[in-house]
């Protein structure tokens, strides 16, 4: 391994991931491939894009001459698949966006890599996917490898689709993969749209809460640095053909982590306790929206030894601090082409 493809590297996770690889793997080049989308933003990685491994290629996974290119250029060996729209309240209102880049996106991809590769052996396509292509679970059980697929939203139904095409192209043109499913990430630097980052800002604004229907949801929260050593334990000790599931072992009703978050941000912002959850508001439901995921890492933690190391109170204190200390951040991926959307979506509450 020496030429590692990160797609979706200036995003949330993505940016975590390239960092990590960036300082632990000096001896790799690190190609982050990333169109920066809304969603994309360079300044997650102001502090190592002067590394002399690190190398940025603005380009459409979708656009098969540019993943060509960038292949053929820098030698690529393994491609790292982060790159998606990964909202599901967006997928809800413009599920072709997610088609698109999705399923469209991993199979230029891998075409492009089929081609390149032949029958090679010492190359790697690793997919990073989510736990929501189980589907949802009721109060009791848990997700494993082998729990069939049932995705349910156009997102959770893109990601399916994209884990089946690397799965077929392993199958079909021999080209060696690994797949990953992971549970919800928390962490600095992600999109405030999403449920905690959200959640922040508007306890700062002093605007309302919008906890989805009754708030009963259940998520299993993973601080993003977690997943991204899970990435590399995969990635360096895992087996070609295999799916892992990577979770955190900390399931949450909505409400209840939303109590939780008030409570450290009314310590953060030295405001009196029951301030910020003063703000919540019960608002409509999203459209079919799940009701429980929760990770089995079973075999993550007994065949590669990797299990989350983060407190969840401690990662969210964190994450809270970071928000705090990033106005600047803030603003500035809430103005331009995601303001229209904000606008649309989450003014009115
Ligand atoms: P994100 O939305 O923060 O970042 C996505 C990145 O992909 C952005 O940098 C964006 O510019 C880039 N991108 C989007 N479309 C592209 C295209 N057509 N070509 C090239 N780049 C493009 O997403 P995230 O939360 O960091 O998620 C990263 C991956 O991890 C996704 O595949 C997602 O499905 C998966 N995942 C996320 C979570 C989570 O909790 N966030 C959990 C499990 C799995
Ligand atoms: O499970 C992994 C998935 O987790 C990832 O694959 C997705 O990319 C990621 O976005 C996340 O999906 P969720 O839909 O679970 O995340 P989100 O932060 O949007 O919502 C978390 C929960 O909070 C969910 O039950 C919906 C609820 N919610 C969300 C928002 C934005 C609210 O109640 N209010 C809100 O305003």
């Amino acid at each position: 391994m020496k030429n590692l493809l990160v797609t979706g590297g200036a995003g949330f996770i993505g940016s975590h991931l390239v960092r990590l690889l960036v300082h632990k793997y000096p001896q790799y080049r690190i190609i982050n491939f990333d169109a920066l989308t809304y969603a994309g933003n360079l300044e997650n990685l102001t502090d190592v894009d002067q590394a002399p491994n690190y190398v940025f290629v603005k380009g459409d996974i979708c656009d098969a001459e540019a993943v060509r290119l960038a292949l053929k250029q820098y030698e690529i060996d393994t491609i790292l698949n982060l790159a998606a729209e990964s909202h599901v309240d967006r997928s809800i209102l413009d599920p072709l966006a997610f088609v698109r880049t999705n399923v469209l996106g991993t199979a230029t991809l891998l075409n492009e890599a089929r081609s390149l590769w032949r029958d090679r052996t010492d190359v790697l396509f690793y997919h990073i996917s989510t736990d929501e292509v189980y589907g949802s679970l009721g109060a009791e059980g848990f997700f494993t490898e082998t729990t069939p697929y049932d995705p349910r939203s156009p997102y959770s139904a893109s990601k399916a689709s994209s884990d089946h095409m690397v799965r077929a192209y392993g199958h079909t043109y021999h080209i060696p993969f690994r797949i990953s499913n992971c549970s919800n990430n928390y962490g600095p630097c992600q999109f405030p749209e999403k449920l905690l980052p959200l959640m922040i800002q508007h306890v700062q604004a002093g605007k309302p809460l919008p906890v989805y229907g009754k708030g009963e949801n259940v998520r299993d929260w993973l601080w993003v640095v977690d997943h991204c050593t899970a990435i590399d334990v995969i990635l360096h000790k895992g087996k070609d053909g295999e799916t892992y599931n990577i979770g955190g072992n900390n399931e949450w009703k909505n409400i209840e982590v939303v109590y939780l978050l008030c409570e450290l941000m009314d310590e953060a912002l030295g405001q009196t306790p029951g301030t910020a959850a003063g703000l919540i508001t019960f608002v409509t439901d999203r459209p079919g929206h799940d009701l429980r995921y929760a990770i089995d890492a079973s075999k993550l933690k007994h065949e590669l030894d990797w299990e989350p190391s983060m407190d969840f109170r401690e990662g969210l204190r964190q994450t809270i601090r970071w928000y705090l200390d990033n106005p600047e951040w803030v603003v500035r991926v809430l103005s331009g082409e995601y303001q229209a959307f904000y606008e649309k979506q989450y003014a009115h509450r």
